[in-house]
């Protein structure tokens, strides 16, 4: 395997798995580790994606409590990727979490890693040298720069376009950057947590070849299906290379609150008929709720 790459359950009593005392659970993982490194080609990369084991309110950081397993075996660490998204539960005594990360190891130092397939804009490649030789040449890489180790990407919620019925899916631009930074066309990739066939989906979308282990069947289906639509070329999938939505640059009205429209005379107004009601509507109910 080129790239070995997965969530695994983390251990918090969701529908797929049963809640398991925590050295347990490492012992587990430790097991299916093993076997991976074991199964990793010389130049391979494994890539280990986890969030948080809660318990009573207490968090474990799972890359924290698993690090030392692959530390025995050898692997060399080469980024703790911190995935940021935006949605997720909301917690009342602590800080609600809004990241979760990526342990990415190689077997060892001879390991692929293609940097300009996941390149990003730059943000200023108008840029350029103030002095020396290359005065007045543009100082940036034009295919774009390294994007680093801190990746916003939506989280797959209700409605995100490759929202299925499985609970904690990858979105599938997430292992897209993996794939690509990490294998050559051809190349095998394997999920053995596969839920709903994310990282399978990202391996054909580039014409790698994907494998996967997973043990609900229900999943199963739909990791078949949306694996057949990758093939075909018609499964919707959010692109790579969009930028996160701004509900603010996108005009919508939700963005202000009812409480903060300052009262106007309406013969101030020079506004479409629509929005003199939504207007009217809020002024209603910011004095209903005495604001
Ligand atoms: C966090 S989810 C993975 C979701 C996946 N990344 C995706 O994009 O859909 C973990 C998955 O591991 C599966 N699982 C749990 N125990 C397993 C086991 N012993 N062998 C294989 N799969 C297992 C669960 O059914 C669940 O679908």
């Amino acid at each position: 395997m080129q790239l070995i790459v997965t969530s695994p359950p983390y251990n918090i009593g969701k529908e797929y798995e049963k809640h398991l005392a925590l050295p347990e659970y490492i012992f587990q993982q430790q097991m299916v580790i093993r076997e991976c490194v074991r199964a990793l080609s010389a130049t391979g990369s494994i890539c280990w994606q986890v969030g948080n084991y809660v318990d009573n309110g207490e968090i474990v950081p799972l890359d924290i409590a698993l690090y030392p397993i692959f530390q025995e075996l050898n692997v060399r660490l080469r980024n703790r990727i911190v995935w940021h998204f935006e949605h997720g539960l909301h917690c009342s005594k602590r800080f609600s979490g809004r990241y979760e990360t990526i342990l990415w190891f190689t077997k060892t130092d001879q390991y692929v890693f293609n940097l300009d397939p996941v390149r990003v804009p730059q943000k200023y490649p108008g840029k350029k040298y103030f002095k020396g030789e290359k005065a007045g040449q543009y100082s940036c890489n034009p295919l774009g720069k390294n994007p680093g180790d801190l990746w916003q990407i939506p989280n797959v919620k209700c409605n995100h376009v490759e929202k299925t019925e499985h609970p904690c899916q990858f979105p599938v631009e997430l292992i897209e950057r993996l794939v690509l930074a990490m294998t050559h066309e051809g190349d095998w990739v394997f999920d053995p947590f596969l839920g709903a066939g994310t990282s399978i989906v990202a391996a054909v979308r580039h014409d790698r070849k994907g494998a996967g282990a997973e043990i609900n069947g229900d999943y199963i289906a739909i990791a078949s299906k949306r694996i057949d639509s990758a093939l075909d070329g018609t499964l919707k999938t959010r692109p790579m290379a969009r930028p996160i939505y701004n509900p603010k640059e996108a005009g919508t009205s939700l963005t202000t609150a009812p409480w903060n429209i300052p009262s106007v005379s309406y013969a101030d107004l020079d506004c479409p008929h629509e929005q003199l009601v939504l207007f009217e509507r809020t002024t209603q109910y910011a004095q209903k709720e005495g604001k």
